[in-house]
């Protein structure tokens, strides 16, 4: 029997083949196998996860990605919308200067209308007149200084007399006779130092430059409407004192709208206009809506003036029938004060001031 055994575990030997080694080896095969699958699981298990972790990782980068861009958009969007806000606010201040540099401009061209003075075109200054009835009170005053605009002249009185571009200095030293006109002409910065507001009836509101006149021709223009009241008549005064700078602004704009031969009929180039002299004053009356107009000669006021201005040192300048004389057409509201003597002789007379004074126009 030992030598069965015996025999048998030599042929199994040499078999090399042991059971119990063969089981453990078919064990170990298994478990081997089993856990390079494990491990395979494991590894399948774990690579997910990271890929469940990187998307997680991509998704939140991108979420976070798209969240700074949106906020990027609103920050962009809310910079837009500022700097729209901002240029809507800049176009309003500009629109608002603008508004206010238009305002005043109009007030400034009203302004200058009123220092205007009309030609002898009585039709077209009543159409004129009509046009701001709207915005005249009872007594033909207006809020602001704003009158008829002078008409080119639709009939020359006589010929159109010559400019004198001599430029002859005007005598100052005269005092209230000096003559200013087309051949003697004032520095144009010149302006009387005695310049105040007569205490009259004005055809608008408020002070400007044309409000002043000299003390002294002043003082007379206070008696004169005075008086002229007590005799029932209504005067307005509209224009006095005028600069020269003023003047050249009035004077271009007539040379724009009717041409310079017109102009120069009604108007008077800078530095040669009366009116700088302070001794001036176009006066009007509610009867003719307070406008410089041809027609005031023929009203009870204009009528009252012409008969009645000499009294108070004062001449209507440019009377009827005058303009070959004076150069100028015909003016019933432009009153100037020479004093009382010299104003009634040249009344009396006939006469221009120039022709009085002995000297050209
Ligand atoms: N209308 C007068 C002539 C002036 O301009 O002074
Ligand atoms: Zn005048």
């Amino acid at each position: 029997m030992k030598k069965i055994v015996a025999v048998s575990t030599l042929a199994l030997l040499l078999a090399g083949c042991n059971p119990g080694d063969q089981e453990a080896q078919d064990n170990s095969k298994t478990e081997q196998a089993n856990k390079s699958a494990d491990e395979k699981a494991t590894s399948d298990n774990e690579k997910s996860d990271a890929e469940v972790a990187k998307e997680k990782e991509a998704k939140e980068a991108a979420e976070a990605k798209k969240e700074a861009e949106a906020k990027k958009e609103a920050e962009a969007k809310a910079e837009a919308e500022k700097k729209a806000e901002e240029q809507a606010a800049a176009d309003k201040k500009t629109a608002d200067e603008k508004a206010a540099e238009e305002k005043a401009a109009a007030d400034k061209s009203a302004e200058d209308k009123t220092t205007e003075e009309k030609s002898s075109d009585a039709s077209s200054t009543e159409d004129k007149a009509e046009d701001k009835s709207t915005d005249k009170k009872e007594d033909g005053k207006t809020d602001s200084a704003q009158d008829p605009e002078p008409a080119k002249p639709s009939k020359p009185e006589s010929e159109t007399p010559d400019v004198d571009k001599s430029n002859t200095k005007a005598d100052l030293s005269l005092g209230e006779l000096v003559v200013v006109n087309k051949k003697y002409s004032l520095p144009i910065d010149y302006k009387p130092s005695d310049l105040v507001v007569p205490n009259v009836s004005f055809s608008y509101s408020g002070v400007l430059e044309q409000s002043y006149m000299r003390a002294p021709a002043a003082k007379q223009m206070e008696k004169m409407f005075a008086d002229a009241k007590a005799d029932g008549v209504t005067l307005n005064a509209v224009s006095g004192f005028r600069s020269g700078s003023r003047q050249t602004v009035l004077y271009n704009n007539y040379v724009a709208r009717d041409g310079k031969a017109a102009a120069d009929q009604y108007s008077a180039r800078p530095g040669h206009s009366e009116h700088q002299t302070g001794l001036v004053f176009d006066i009007s009356a509610p009867s003719v809506g307070n406008g410089l107009t041809a027609e005031l000669g023929d009203t009870k006021e204009g009528k009252w003036i012409a008969n009645n201005a000499a009294k108070y040192g004062f001449i209507v300048r440019y009377d009827r029938g005058f303009q070959s004389r004076t150069g100028y057409t015909y003016e019933p509201w432009h009153i100037r004060y020479v004093g009382v003597g010299p104003a009634t002789q040249i009344k009396n007379n006939g006469q221009t001031l120039e022709e009085y004074m002995k000297v050209g126009h």
